[in-house]
């Protein structure tokens, strides 16, 4: 990250990847302060930062990057010059049943928060997008989506992400707004609400229970270590080139069935524990990124699959206190 950014306010801290972002910045980086806004959301869970929640560089707020007058206090009572926009609705199951959510807090709040940064002054703004944004692949086209690539969402979530993506971007073009934006693939590791596919299929097994494989279990994901996505912000906060977007993907693809045979065989349960549920609407086929132009700044994945699947399988398995209170908030856990 740019060492001149001593105020960093990460949105969607509580989250999966916001919260490991927040724990990778204050280990990494002495002389900051993070400001952690979240508005708890189902997903949104306070126990994700534990650890750090005690260290005095560290201020949690509780509020909707949609509500403009707590945007703007925020940034100017805590003299902003950083900001990272995590925060999303991000299940694709549940935008199927609460589609306006997403169109809320993902387009519509990320432009309130654009809109309050801009006002202020804010010296840099980080967009976290995703690879789902430029639609499916074919399962056997050698094509990759590269930063541009047209956008062609077929879902609530991903036509929301895209949403947000253009009025950040038009916010570049228009104002000349310090932006820069990261599509990222598909992220797996520790502390990912129970309604992803990774845990749900690990929660279950540890229970005994069938994995659900969607009835079209050849649909390819490119796979990424939430810890490799957090480094590569990180780079892009440092190198990354204001106006531009920089894809963020392994090029290691798997299948649906392939991620259920990882976890049982992790966890030594018989490869039958699988059963075939129907395809999602919208559910896509495949999404591959072209991530040449951010290796160009340095960047490459460090966390191999086999190790990375191993510790996060071993983890669910090891932390029941942690996943067993969310089931009940979980869109996916049937
Ligand atoms: N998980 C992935 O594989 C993946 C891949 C690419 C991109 N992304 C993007 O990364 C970001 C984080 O994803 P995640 O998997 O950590 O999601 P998550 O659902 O675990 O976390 C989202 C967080 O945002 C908070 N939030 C929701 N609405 C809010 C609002 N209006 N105001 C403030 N906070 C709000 C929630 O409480 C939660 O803590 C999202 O923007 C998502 O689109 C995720």
């Amino acid at each position: 990250m740019d060492r001149s950014y001593k105020n960093i306010l990460v949105t969607g801290g509580c989250g999966f990847i916001g919260s490991h972002f927040i724990r990778h910045l204050l280990g990494k980086y002495k002389n900051i302060k993070v400001i952690n806004v979240d508005l708890l959301t189902y997903c949104g869970n306070p126990e994700n930062l534990k650890d750090i929640a005690r260290d005095p560089r560290y201020k949690f707020y509780k509020a909707d990057i949609g509500d403009y007058g707590a945007m703007s206090h925020i940034l100017k009572s805590n003299r902003i010059n950083c900001i990272v926009n995590f925060a999303a609705e991000s299940d694709n199951n549940k935008a199927v049943n609460s589609p306006l959510d997403f169109a809320k807090t993902n387009a519509l709040g990320t432009a309130t928060l654009l809109e309050a940064a801009r006002q202020v002054g804010v010296k840099r703004f980080h967009h976290i997008s995703t690879c789902e944004v430029f639609g499916q692949l074919p399962l056997k086209s050698k094509f990759r989506f590269t930063e541009k690539s047209p956008y062609n969402p077929r879902t609530p979530y991903n036509a929301s992400k895209a949403s947000g993506d253009l009025i950040a971007k038009s916010y570049f073009h228009t104002f000349g707004f310090p932006l820069t934006i990261s599509y990222c693939s598909n992220n797996y590791g520790t502390h990912q609400f129970p309604e992803k596919v990774i845990p749900v299929f690990t929660l279950k097994a540890l229970q005994n229970e069938p994995l659900p494989v969607f009835k079209s279990a050849g649909n390819k994901r490119e796979w990424i270590h939430v810890l490799d996505h957090c480094r590569a912000i990180d780079l892009i906060l440092e190198k990354g080139v204001i106006g531009e977007a920089y894809n963020i993907g392994t090029g290691l693809e798997k299948t649906i069935t392939d991620i259920a045979d990882g976890i049982l065989t992790v966890l030594k349960k018989p490869k039958n524990l699988k059963e075939i549920v129907p395809d999602r609407p919208g559910h896509d086929s495949r999404y591959l990124l072209d991530s040449k132009k951010i290796s160009k700044l340095g960047w490459k994945p460090q966390k191999n699959w086999s190790d990375g699947l191993t510790e996060t399988v071993n983890w669910y398995k090891n932390n029941p206190q942690w996943w067993k209170p969310l089931l009940v908030k979980s869109n996916s856990w049937r």
